[in-house]
């Protein structure tokens, strides 16, 4: 496995190939990670990971300096699963880079109300990794379900002949959705982390007998009861993220909360 950390030693080694196959990560890699990693090596061409925690993504009031770094880990992970290579730029990475917005109605909704910066800046990071590596697959975990429906939408629009694929939410075994941030609980909120999936579950599987606005009132209640502060509790449209009163087919229920300063997402397509 090639381990690449200069912009200009990635230009040459990629000349040599002609199909990409691109997994961008912000390292801490967990299982979720390696699924998209097993997903990508299935493709011809060459699978290329990226590790870098992109500045960009993160208010001044957020955890970018205690976001967790393991790169040594991370190598060792990526080379047991046959990963080609893997390019990790210095922090001046996001330097100079060109500013992008985000499709303005995807990228309001839910995780943008309370991170308004966010999208804009994986945009603008994935633009300039996309630029340089010109990959021909993209791979995104569903757990990031906006993130990767605002990058579809970003590829669509741009000239770049990049297919993007999403890669279903891998769980722990009781039921917690794989997390960097997961890293960041004491073990009592692992234990309480846990009841997130399960409310989730719960009230997906009811959504299509019950009223949604009661069982967003009661969702929000169990997890307040439980210490979650919630940030948003949303049945919506997986294609647009507009908010619906009524069930409809592909409806998505997407939950984001903060449990002792750990910021949890969670989601589920009820079809
Ligand atoms: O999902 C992530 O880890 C990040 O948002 C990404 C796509 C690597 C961009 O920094």
């Amino acid at each position: 496995m090639q381990i690449i950390r200069s912009v200009k030693d990635l230009e040459t080694f990629l000349q040599q190939y002609e199909d990409i196959n691109f997994v961008p990560t912000m390292g801490n890699l967990h299982a979720g990670h390696l699924s998209l990693v097993s997903e990508a090596n299935k493709y011809d061409g060459i699978t290329l990971v990226s590790i870098f925690v992109n500045p960009l993504q993160f208010a001044p009031n957020e955890d970018l300096d205690i976001y967790p770094r393991t790169e040594k880990q991370d190598l060792k992970e990526l080379e047991k699963i046959n990963c080609d290579v893997v390019f990790c730029p210095k922090p001046d990475f996001a330097k100079g880079v060109k500013k992008l917005h985000a499709n303005a109605d995807l990228s309001k909704k839910l995780c943008g109300i309370s991170r308004p910066h966010f999208f804009h800046g994986i945009v603008s990071i994935l633009n300039h990794f996309f630029q340089l590596i010109k990959p021909k697959n993209v791979f995104f975990g569903l757990k990031d379900y906006q993130q990767y429906l605002i990058v579809k939408d970003f590829l669509t629009k741009s000239t770049l002949k990049t297919n993007i694929h999403g890669v279903p939410i891998v769980r722990e075994p009781d039921g917690l959705a794989m997390s960097s941030r997961n890293n960041l609980l004491t073990p009592d909120q692992r234990l309480i982390a846990a009841k997130l999936s399960v409310i989730l579950k719960d009230t997906a599987h009811q959504a299509k007998i019950k009223n949604l606005e009661y069982l967003r009132v009661e969702g929000i209640k169990t997890l307040e009861e439980l210490n979650f502060k919630v940030d948003y509790f949303s049945f919506c449209n997986s294609s647009t993220l507009e908010e619906i009163d009524e069930f409809e087919a592909n409806t998505l229920l997407a939950i984001a909360v903060n449990l002792g300063g750990v910021r949890l997402i969670d989601n589920f397509l009820i079809q």
